[in-house]
C-alpha cells in the first residue's frame, strides 16, 4: 500500500509473527478502521485512497449497500517483481479472496470491483435494497500492513426502491454495531459542502465515542465549498472536539471516475489543490490523503504500544509454563516430537521478550 507507512508494516509484520507463534494468533488485536458518514460523503473513496488501489463501487446515490470487510494481509515480496505502481491491474504478488468464492484468487482490480457488486445485488437486490449481511474481502500484498478495514452503507433519511419504512433505523443499528467495538477507529466522514451540525458521521460516532478519543474527522469535497468560504475553523479543531482531530481531504469527483482519473493523478491533484489554495496552503502538510494515512500510522502505533505490556505480561507467563513443563520432563526425553514445540516455543518466547523490549524502548 501507497499510503500507510513501510516502518510500521515492519514492526507489526514482525511482531504479528511473533505473537502469533507465541501466544496465538489475536494478541496483537489491532483495530479495525470503520468508515461512517451520509451517503455519497466520500466513504468509499476515502477509504479506496488509504488502501491505494482502485477496487471499490463509488458513485453518487446508494452503491455500498452492505457492509464490506476488508481484510489486508500482509505476505512476503516475491523475488524479482518489479516495484509496485498502484493500479487497476495488480501485479502477480497481490492478489484477492473473496468468502463467498473459496479458491478463486483475483488479480485484477476491476473484476474485484464487479464481484462487489454482483454479490451486493445478489444479497441486496438491484432496487436500492440495503442488507446486514458482510462482504468479506481478502487482500493479500507485499504493501499492505495486515488490518482491517469497514465499508458501510450511508445513513438515508428518506427509504427508496426496495428500502423498508425503517431504513433510518436499519441503517444506524448496523453502523453503530461495528462502531461501537472500543477497539473500532471511526473515520467519521463528512462532505464539506454541508454544515457540519448537519454531519450523520459525528452525530453517530458521538454515541459511542462521546470523549472522541478514536475519531478521526474527515472533511472531504472541500474543492465543492462554495467560493468565498473555507473550512479552516473546522480543520483547526475550533468548531468540534476530537483528539485526532479533523483532517480535509479531496477524493476524486464523479466527472473523475468516470474519465478513469488514476489514483496516482488523483493524489497529484489533491496536493496541488492544498498547495496552492489561499486558505489552505499554510496547512498544506496537515491535510490530505498522505496526512490521513500517516495519522492512522501514529494511531496505530499508538495503540500497539499500548498493548505490549499485556503482550510481555502473557509472554512471560508463557515462558514460566514452558520451563516448569520442560522441567517436568527431566534431562533425556528431549528428542521426542511431542517436546520439540515446547523448546521451539521456549526460544520464540526469549526471542519475543528481547524484541518487544526493543520497540518499546524499556527494558524488559
Ligand atoms: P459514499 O457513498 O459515502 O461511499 O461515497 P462515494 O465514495 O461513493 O462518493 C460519492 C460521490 O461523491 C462520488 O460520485 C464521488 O466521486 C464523489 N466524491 C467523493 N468525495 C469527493 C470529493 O472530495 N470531491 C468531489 N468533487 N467529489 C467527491
Ligand atoms: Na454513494
Ligand atoms: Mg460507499
Amino acid at each position: 500500500m501507497a499510503a500507510l507507512g513501510e516502518e510500521l508494516l515492519t514492526t507489526v509484520n514482525r511482531l504479528q509473527d511473533l505473537v502469533f507463534n507465541t501466544i496465538g494468533n489475536d494478541s496483537l488485536d489491532l483495530p479495525q478502521i470503520v468508515v461512517v458518514g451520509s451517503q455519497s460523503s466520500g466513504k468509499s473513496s476515502v477509504l479506496e485512497n488509504i488502501v491505494g488501489r482502485d477496487f471499490l463501487p463509488r458513485g453518487a446515490g446508494i452503491v455500498t449497500r452492505r457492509p464490506l470487510v476488508l481484510q489486508l494481509i500482509n505476505v512476503p515480496t516475491d523475488e524479482g517483481i518489479e516495484p509496485h505502481t498502484p493500479s487497476a491491474v495488480s501485479s502477480q504478488g497481490e492478489w484477492a479472496e473473496f468468502h463467498h468464492i473459496p479458491g478463486r484468487q483475483y488479480y485484477d482490480f476491476t473484476d474485484v470491483r464487479k464481484e462487489i457488486e454482483n454479490e451486493t445485488a445478489r444479497i441486496a437486490g438491484n432496487n436500492k435494497g440495503i442488507n446486514r449481511q458482510p462482504i468479506n474481502l481478502k487482500i493479500y500484498s507485499p504493501h499492505v500492513l495486515s488490518l482491517t478495514l469497514v465499508d458501510l452503507p450511508g445513513l438515508t433519511k428518506v427509504p427508496i426502491g426496495d428500502q423498508p419504512t425503517d431504513i433510518e433505523k436499519q441503517t444506524r443499528t448496523l453502523i453503530l454495531e461495528y462502531i461501537a467495538k472500543p477497539n473500532s477507529i471511526i473515520l467519521a466522514v463528512s462532505p464539506a459542502n454541508v454544515d457540519l451540525v448537519n454531519s450523520e458521521a459525528l452525530k453517530l460516532s458521538r454515541q459511542v465515542d462521546a470523549q472522541g478519543k478514536r475519531t478521526i474527522g474527515v472533511l472531504t469535497k472541500l474543492d465543492l465549498m462554495d467560493h468565498g468560504t473555507n473550512a479552516l475553523d473546522i480543520l483547526s479543531g475550533r468548531v468540534y472536539p476530537l483528539k485526532l482531530g479533523f483532517i480535509g481531504v479531496v477524493n476524486r469527483s464523479q466527472q473523475d471516475i468516470n474519465g478513469n482519473k488514476s489514483l496516482q493523478d488523483a493524489l497529484a491533484a489533491e496536493q496541488e489543490f492544498f498547495r496552492h489554495h489561499n486558505a489552505y496552503r499554510n496547512m498544506a502538510h496537515r491535510c490530505g490523503t498522505q496526512f490521513l494515512a500517516k495519522s492512522l500510522n501514529t494511531t496505530l502505533m499508538g495503540h500497539i504500544r499500548e498493548r505490549l505490556p499485556d503482550i510481555k505480561a502473557r509472554l512471560n507467563t508463557l515462558m514460566g509454563q514452558t520451563q516448569q513443563e520442560l522441567a517436568s520432563y527431566g534431562d533425556m526425553h528431549f528428542s521426542g516430537k511431542e517436546h520439540r514445540g515446547s523448546l521451539i516455543l521456549q526460544l520464540m518466547t526469549k526471542f519475543a521478550g528481547s524484541f518487544i523490549s526493543s520497540i518499546d524502548g524499556t527494558s524488559s
